[in-house]
């Protein structure tokens, strides 16, 4: 395996037990994380980009199963599959070294709760010995590089704070354990414009100043394109494209991919709002044979919908699943 890798998701696939069936919501996800790199997961909504997060991490709600694959994690030198750790060692994994911020956790804050209240709980739950000076002064620093005024908002309770304020004091708070990878879902789909643009920028910062691994998922390309070095576009569940950032904005291979960039040249990018393709997103309960993309696709050829494609290697870090691509 090579070095440069922190993460290496290798056939993932997770499902969702409902009484009609089962969700076929990640189906055999490949991706890879350089060391300090930064990683955006698009899609529109419902295709499978939380689901990833939260198998990666083995954090999926009850009802919902991972049936295959391996997360391997480097930690010294050394690869650790996340997949098989025992539940103790992932539990002091999921904070001291991956943390994950869930979606729409602005409410997450205890209300009854001032900030600083949060981070003593946090670390007491995790057996930390650290003394109140201590989780103060790294708290307070840590809000601090998030643009806020750590000291103030220590003292404040969450309702004090506006949603953005809230947003990056969790954001904060997952720093607590200095970890070497921070994954975000969604971080700046409930904010306002201004809001989403200086939250942009204090992930930014603190890419830049912690040398952190970082994976976000977000249904916007324009706030993927600005930020990440590398993309993974998903779809139905499956994972189209992934590449460098510039080559899959610049020039991107796969026909979904290709539609998606398109409309983002049309002015609005917002993949939620925008219906790029005729057609609908496809049932994850019953998913399409083949290519999961083939019934909306302009360039489908008879295979498609009888084969599932492999995700093809165009170059060192672009691959694509479609049979256009075939050698
Ligand atoms: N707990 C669940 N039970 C059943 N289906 C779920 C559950 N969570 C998500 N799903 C379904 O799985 C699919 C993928 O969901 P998700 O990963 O949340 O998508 P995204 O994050 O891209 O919006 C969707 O069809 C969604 O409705
Ligand atoms: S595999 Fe076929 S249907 Fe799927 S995206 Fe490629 S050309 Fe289109
Ligand atoms: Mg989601």
């Amino acid at each position: 395996m090579s070095d440069s890798k922190i993460l290496k998701i290798e056939n993932l696939s997770a499902i969702y037990l409902v009484r009609e069936g089962s969700i076929k919501a990640s189906v055999d996800i490949n991706l890879e994380m350089e060391e300090g790199s930064i990683t955006a997961i698009v899609g529109e909504s419902a295709s499978g980009k939380s689901t990833i997060l939260e198998a990666m991490t083995r954090s999926l709600p009850p009802n919902g199963r991972i049936i295959g694959g391996n997360v391997f994690y480097r930690r010294d030198g050394n690869y650790v599959n996340i997949m098989e750790i025992e539940e103790e060692e992932l539990r002091k994994l999921r904070w001291s070294e991956i943390a994950l911020v869930p979606q729409a956790v602005q409410n997450a804050l205890n209300p009854t709760m001032r900030v600083f209240d949060h981070f003593m709980d946090t670390v007491v739950d995790h057996g930390v010995e650290w003394s109140t000076k201590k989780v103060w002064d790294r708290a307070s620093k840590l809000l601090d590089m998030m643009g806020l005024d750590g000291n103030r908002v220590l003292r404040s309770f969450p309702h004090e704070l506006s949603g953005g304020m809230r947003q990056r004091t969790l954001i904060a708070l997952s720093l607590l354990f200095d970890p070497k990878v921070l994954i975000l879902d969604e971080p700046t789909s409930a904010l306002d414009v201004l809001t989403q643009a200086r939250l942009i920028r204090v992930l930014d910062e603190v890419h830049r100043e912690l040398k952190i691994t970082m994976i976000f998922v977000t249904h916007d390309l324009p706030v993927a394109a600005e930020l990440s070095d590398y993309m993974g576009v998903i779809y139905g569940g499956n994972l189209m494209e992934r590449g460098k950032t510039e080559d899959i904005i610049g020039d991107p291979k796969h026909p979904y991919t290709q539609a998606l960039v398109a409309s983002l040249m049309s002015v609005v990018g917002d993949v939620e709002k925008i219906k790029p393709i005729p057609g609908e997103p496809p049932s994850l309960l019953n998913p399409p044979n083949g290519c999961v993309f083939h019934p909306r696709c302009p360039f489908r050829m008879d295979k498609c919908s009888v084969e599932t494609p492999p995700l093809f290697k165009l170059s060192e870090n672009h691959y694509v699943r479609c049979w256009l691509y075939e050698k």
